[in-house]
């Protein structure tokens, strides 16, 4: 590392810039530490002015655990399948509706597996002239922020998940939750978890995929789940990325909850690379 990679703050509460270092280029040692440093303290941190292809991508996710095929068949890189396509087109240049509306309420990836990623990437390549971002909320600081009943109570529970069947889940698809390889079955999470690289308590119910609670009905359970996720995305817990094109955004898994914005005109292009990180 010839010069220090240095930090720029870009939201209140989430959203930190990383200036100085080139992607393209095999990570050194160094540098790669530097970023896991960053990382621990910052949830999301974006690199401007990228320019990775495919493989590229999956080895920058490589560094830091294994990266797998995404769910959604359909989307994955023909060449490279760790790495997948976020877009709204269609092969035939129509628009991908499937694609416009996937991922737009709030969740956490893949909660529905017994294993949690790690952390998961996303590099722009074509972004809408207008809006299109996407939004993270910062899942320690929602905890934090919760009146102490709600966390003695959340203490005691185990959140169910699984895919796309939690009240957020329900509403966006509805009319079909796309093609898969396997069926997935319910997976259980302790609705409050502790951050496996510095420790702190992370609030981990998504009203994407977390559909209950162990012991409770349906009728008590998804008023909690609803109040819990607009709890936590209140403005002041959440961050909202403007893409341009070039950008590498990481995200930690296991202390954000994210959504795209869809808040852009689905006639213009958003086409991204993203690739998501298990651990080894
Ligand atoms: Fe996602």
């Amino acid at each position: 590392m010839t010069q220090a990679p240095q930090l720029r703050t870009l939201g209140a509460t989430l959203g930190t810039e990383v200036l100085g270092i080139d992607l393209s280029k095999p990570l050194e040692e160094d540098t790669f530490a530097w970023i896991q440093r960053a990382f621990a303290e910052h949830p999301v941190l974006v690199f401007r002015g990228q320019d990775l292809g495919a493989p590229a991508l999956a080895a920058f996710g490589r560094r830091f655990g294994k990266p797998r095929p995404h769910a959604l068949i359909k989307y994955r890189h023909a060449e490279c399948p760790e790495v997948s396509w976020l877009t709204n087109v269609e092969e035939t240049g129509q628009i991908d509706w499937y694609g416009v509306k996937r991922a737009t309420d709030w969740h956490t990836d893949s909660t529905f597996e017994d294993t949690l990623p790690l952390l998961a990437v996303l590099h722009a390549k074509e972004v809408p002239s207008e809006k299109g971002g996407t939004i993270f909320a910062d899942m320690h600081a929602a905890w934090e922020a919760l009146p102490e009943a709600r966390k003695e109570l959340l203490s005691g529970l185990t959140g169910l998940h699984r895919r796309s069947c939690g009240p957020a889940g329900e509403r966006l698809y509805a009319d079909g939750k796309g093609v898969t390889e396997k069926e997935y079955h319910e997976v259980p999470w302790p609705a409050v978890t502790q951050h496996p690289v510095n420790g702190r308590p992370i609030l981990f119910v998504n009203p994407m995929h977390t559909h209950g609670f162990a012991g409770m009905t349906r009728e008590q359970a998804w008023p909690l789940i609803e109040e819990l996720a607009g709890h936590a995305t209140q403005e002041r817990f959440v961050y909202y990325h403007r893409w341009r094109v070039g950008d590498v955004l990481m995200w930690d898994e296991r202390a954000t909850m994210h959504r795209g914005a869809g808040d852009y005109r689905p006639d213009e292009r958003r086409v991204m690379l993203r690739t998501i990180v298990y651990p080894a």
